[in-house]
């Protein structure tokens, strides 16, 4: 079963909706309706349950990702993507993705494993998802990066590490810093939102 929830718009954008830990389908709505109003929202609770809280992979500590869940649920993400894009006759759309902390790990790994599927990443204090990974050209994906100089969870050579590889391999990447902690900013969603703009300006 996969817990979701749709919020149908009227153009031809799908953003799929990756919660934080301890988050639910539901907590990222109201935010990507001042990204991109009209686009179609699918929200998707992770399945791992950690003392209670929904993630979308298990970690071993926090920061330590465990590597060979992280792939397992990689796939049954990327299945239940599928599954629901058929659900809703959404197949022919464009396909973005929005993520905060593990939802952001998360669309990582989705980019990398399956690097046509979004054509916009907005990723919320992202880490890097692995420490090693033989990279495919990138070149098909727009990523947006919005950090925080004091998050206490994300060391900034992660973040720079990150929107290093995604450029390396050729995606075109903006990084947004703020004096945060790890919290979405209000300067972040702006910044997301003029950046979603940019590359979708029909939306
Ligand atoms: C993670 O994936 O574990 C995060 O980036 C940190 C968190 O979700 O608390």
């Amino acid at each position: 079963m996969i817990h979701h929830v749709v919020a149908e718009g009227i153009n031809e954008d799908v953003i799929i909706l990756l919660h934080g830990t301890g988050g639910n389908e539901n907590d990222l709505l109201t935010l990507s309706n001042y990204i991109a109003k009209d686009a179609t929202k699918i929200g998707i609770r992770g399945r791992i349950l950690e003392s209670g809280m929904p993630r979308f992979f298990k970690r071993l500590s926090p920061g330590v990702f465990d590597i060979e869940n992280l792939i397992e649920e990689t796939l049954w993400l990327k299945q239940a993507i599928d599954t629901l894009l058929d659900q809703y006759e959404l197949k022919n759309k464009n396909l973005h993705v929005l993520g905060y902390s593990n939802g952001a790990n998360i669309a990582s790994s989705l980019n990398f494993y399956y690097p046509e599927l979004f054509k916009t990443s907005l990723l919320f204090h992202p880490m890097m998802p692995f420490e090693t990974f033989d990279y495919p050209l990138l070149k098909h994906q727009n990523i947006f990066i919005a950090a925080g100089k004091n998050d206490p969870i994300v060391p900034h050579e992660q973040t720079i590490e990150l929107a290093t590889i995604y450029q390396k391999y050729g995606a075109h990447v903006d990084v947004f810093w703020s004096y945060s902690g790890h919290q979405i900013t209000q300067a972040s969603i702006l910044e997301a939102h003029q950046f979603f703009q940019k590359i979708n300006p029909s939306t």
